[in-house]
């Protein structure tokens, strides 16, 4: 391995990081005499629905290392990440390791990369919740107090780091690089065939009998946040909304995520859920698929970030399906689309109202144009 390159290693840990990850890892490959790249996936996600299809649909070449981490307590995960990854930078000794987002494994290998004296750059810093019940937050904030770059999405980011001491020239706003990977993926997801997808991801048996699919006549539903899935004080009304007031008026595609569906399996709501008329439950989707359907959609209602981004570019009206996010420049009184409904089913039903009879409204904030890795790279390159 030549020292005369700089010597990087990324790092991918669970779904919402994979298309964070394609466009730097793209975008590198482009100056192989510069850069020497290792990636580095740690294996929080590994179902193929999860993990591995998000690789094929967005080229990204299989990991130089895999650390098989799995599923566990979040003490588990990060403990057993760390302490693969440590060995990872002790073999390899990189001179930078990127890591993208807030998942367990960003935290993880970010600890990790300062306690070995290697410098840390963090794709997607500066956003804050504030709300420190979310493990992200937790991860978010360990991640950008040890970063010595950090890329940040927009200028409400910054502002947040700034305040946090975090020093100026640390901070360098490039954009947000899922967006890059929107772009490249928009014209192949644009053309999937609404009804075949949802005939190819949806559940045995349950499928039920919908009118044609057609854009802007269905509405899509995303749940996998511990806050909204794990207590069924907050699950059993959110599901009976659905299946009392939403799919009996519009056709509502459902991607379970597999936390998610092991709780409604558990408590008996899936049975309800597959014989629901109106309601199509599917596997875990693809990046094409989701995007897809998140582009064609009425309604989203969903407690993902990713999905509140991509909704604002497509326009979508989005009900966010928390109290507080961390992505405040996808809401409506910055010129977004989306808005926070929580987990009140009436706030919810009174929004869901007003979102249906929204048209469509894409905004994109500034730098969010597809270009975002060229950026981040090109910061990289001057350092060489
Ligand atoms: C994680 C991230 C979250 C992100 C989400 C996207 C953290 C703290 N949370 O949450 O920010 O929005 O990914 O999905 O990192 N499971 C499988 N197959 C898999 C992966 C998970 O069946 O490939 C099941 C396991 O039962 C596991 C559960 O899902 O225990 C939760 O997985 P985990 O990685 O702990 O967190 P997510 O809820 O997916």
């Amino acid at each position: 391995m030549s020292r005369s390159k700089l010597n990087i290693i990324s790092v991918v840990g669970a779904r919402p990081n994979f298309m964070k990850i394609a466009p730097f890892v793209r975008e590198l490959s482009r100056f192989p005499d510069i850069f020497t790249h290792t990636l580095v996936h740690t294996g929080q996600h590994y179902d193929v629905a999860m993990s591995d299809s998000f690789f094929k649909e967005l080229s990204i070449p299989a990991p130089d290392v895999s650390l098989e981490i799995g599923s566990g307590t979040h003490a588990e995960q990060v403990g057993k990440t760390m302490i693969a990854f440590e060995k990872v930078i002790q073999a390899r000794k990189p001179d930078w390791v990127i890591v993208v987002g807030d998942v367990n494994a960003t935290c993880a290998c970010s600890i990790t990369t300062k306690k070995e004296h290697i410098r840390l750059a963090h794709i997607e810093s500066g956003l804050r919740s504030f709300d420190l019940d979310m493990p992200e937050e937790i991860n978010r904030m360990v991640t950008d107090r040890l970063s010595d770059l950090l890329f940040t999405t927009d200028a409400m980011a910054d502002a947040n780091l700034l305040k946090e001491g975090v020093p100026a020239d640390r901070i360098k706003r490039v954009g947000n690089i899922m967006i890059d990977s929107l772009e490249a993926q928009r014209a192949p997801a644009a053309a999937l065939n609404l009804p075949t997808l949802c005939t190819a991801f949806a559940l045995p048996g349950a499928h039920h009998p919908a009118p044609p699919l057609k854009d802007n006549r269905f509405c899509v539903i995303t749940l996998h946040r511990p806050s909204n899935v794990d207590d069924l004080n907050v699950l059993a009304p959110l599901v009976s909304f659905l299946t009392d007031e939403v799919a009996p008026v519009i056709p509502l595609i459902w991607p379970v995520h597999p936390r998610t569906r092991k709780k409604l399996e558990s408590s008996g709501l899936w049975e309800l859920l597959q014989k629901a008329p109106g309601i199509i439950l599917t596997q875990p989707l693809g990046y094409h698929e989701m995007l897809r359907l998140s582009m064609g959609a009425k309604v989203m209602l969903t407690d993902s970030g990713g999905l509140q981004e991509e909704c604002c570019i497509w326009g979508t009206p989005c009900l966010t399906l928390r109290w507080n996010t961390e992505r405040p420049i996808t809401l409506r009184e910055h010129g977004g689309v989306s808005v926070l409904v929580g987990n009140d089913i009436e706030r919810i039903r009174a929004e869901f109202r007003e979102a249906a009879a929204l048209p469509r409204a894409p905004h994109q904030p500034p730098l969010w144009d597809g270009h975002t890795a060229e950026r981040i790279v090109a910061c990289f390159k001057e350092l060489k």
